[in-house]
């Protein structure tokens, strides 16, 4: 077991944007604005924002609880709450993590190679095949190694100089940049059909559509939020301050929240102005039709760079968060360097990713087997655990700090108790359905 001191963050503010780096991700500026379209606009965006600030909110109150009382990785902090059998549970986050981070790392070797044909103006003679000839086969596990290496060159030089610094010129970098596309966009020619698909929900649709809307919309809220990963536990446990969780994951929340949104405003308008519809087509779509409405606009080399860095940097800043997850449990339990720990780590999980790099089919499996299965039972079962196993601790942990008064406080231990899980076992269902359905699929596929 390794003594030495356990590093924690040097500020709040610190603390803030490092988990708002892990938060605000491809789910947000790539994900979220495409979910949208393919769930039917603005109807899913009620349900989303419901599913983030009633679900996703006290459940990341709930890992940040956990962490910050434990001051232990993910799996060693059920045992440090003195319930050894629940390790199993912060074993699925790790797990969880390990493999988001093995196709995460795949996506992100793409944008890399989108800022650089940005650059270039590459793709700019037909966003489709440059797509294709990128996404799947040795060069796209060539650009998923230099992702990797670039996430492992952070989180080994660790909490503060690694992760914090980095992420607090990551965080305001994609804020600001985002911002500014999003103005330059709000001037496009019929971008403002854009606005109105994305704002002016249709009830009707919603409520007809809501048995599929809904387990997306969880989903994304958990995927954006960083949850059932370990990641907001690790974070939490670096904490060592007892600033009010409540307040900083409310703005932690909140900003990723509005960077979603903001992305959304970026993306639209750039869609409506030049007559796409937003949402069709899979997980290259939105790299496809994005990349090839830059090459129609004036300056797009620069609106590309822009956009792509953006994605860049939204990846980085998740992406060592999951590596964090992994690495702190092996400091926390060996005796190696951070460092070399980290090398360790990256080239495991680069390895496991490299099959999904072969082809956008493998990477839907992987991707659907952490949306559907991993993320809400992980989340599912730390509900249970700070809900019913560490009921009464996890209140006067959420209170240190604080000015919340106790029916405050009795009102979240409620609601993790009952809507919140609920709300995640239907998705669970729903999810695991999905699942089955893509599994007859692609038995057809095979006889
Ligand atoms: N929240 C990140 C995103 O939206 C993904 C992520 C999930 C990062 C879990 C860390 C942990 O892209």
């Amino acid at each position: 077991m390794a003594q030495q001191q356990r590093e924690t963050w040097t500020t709040r503010v610190g603390f803030i944007l490092a988990a708002v780096g892990s938060a605000v991700g491809l789910g947000n500026v790539w994900q979220f604005p495409f979910q949208t379209g393919a769930n039917g606009g603005a109807a899913f965006i009620v349900v989303y924002l419901l599913a983030v600030f009633l679900i996703g909110f006290p459940a990341m109150l709930a890992e940040f609880v956990i962490g910050r009382r434990a001051e232990r990785n993910p799996i060693d902090a059920f045992a440090r709450l003195g319930h050894r059998n629940w390790k199993v549970v912060g074993a699925l986050g790790t797990l969880s993590a390990f493999w988001i981070l093995s196709f995460y790392s795949v996506v992100g070797g793409w944008v890399i190679r989108y800022v650089i044909g940005s650059v270039r103006g590459t793709y700019f003679g037909g966003s489709e095949a440059y797509f294709g000839a990128i996404s799947a086969g040795p060069e796209a596990v060539a650009f998923h190694a230099v992702f990797m290496a670039l996430t492992v060159g952070v989180v080994a030089f660790g909490v503060t100089d690694g992760i914090e610094r980095s992420t607090k010129l990551m965080v305001p970098s994609i804020v600001v940049l985002l911002g500014g596309l999003a103005v330059w966009a709000g001037t496009l020619e019929g971008g403002a059909a854009g606005y109105a698909y994305y704002l002016s929900p249709d009830l009707d649709a919603l409520l007809s559509n809501l048995g599929s809307i809904l387990p997306a919309a969880v989903g994304q809220a958990f995927f954006t939020l960083s949850l059932g990963m370990g990641a907001m536990i690790t974070y939490a446990s670096y904490l060592g301050r007892d600033d009010s969780l409540p307040a900083d994951g409310a703005t932690i929340v909140i900003l990723n929240t509005l960077v979603g949104l903001l992305a959304g405003l970026v993306v639209f308008p750039i869609l409506f102005s030049l007559g796409v519809e937003p949402g069709s087509g899979g997980l290259g779509a939105a790299f496809i039709t994005l990349a090839g409405a830059f090459a129609q606009l004036p300056a797009g080399r620069l609106l590309g760079v822009a956009f792509f860095v953006v994605l860049l940097l939204a990846a980085l800043s998740s992406a060592i968060s999951l590596l964090e997850v992994v690495t702190s449990y092996l400091v926390d339990n060996t005796d190696r360097s951070r460092r070399s720990l980290a090398v360790a780590l990256g080239l495991a999980i680069f390895l496991l990713g490299v099959p999904s790099a072969f082809g956008l089919s493998i990477l839907g499996w992987y991707n659907a087997i952490a949306y559907n299965l991993l993320l809400p039972l992980s989340v599912l079962c730390l509900l249970l655990f700070v809900g019913w196993v560490d009921a009464g601790d996890g209140v006067d942990e959420l209170r240190r700090g604080t000015g919340l008064s106790e029916s405050g406080a009795a009102a979240w231990l409620w609601f993790v108790r009952t809507v919140v899980p609920l709300g995640v076992l239907v998705t669970l269902l729903l999810g695991l359905q999905s699942l089955a359905v893509r599994a007859d699929l692609l038995a057809e596929a095979i006889v």
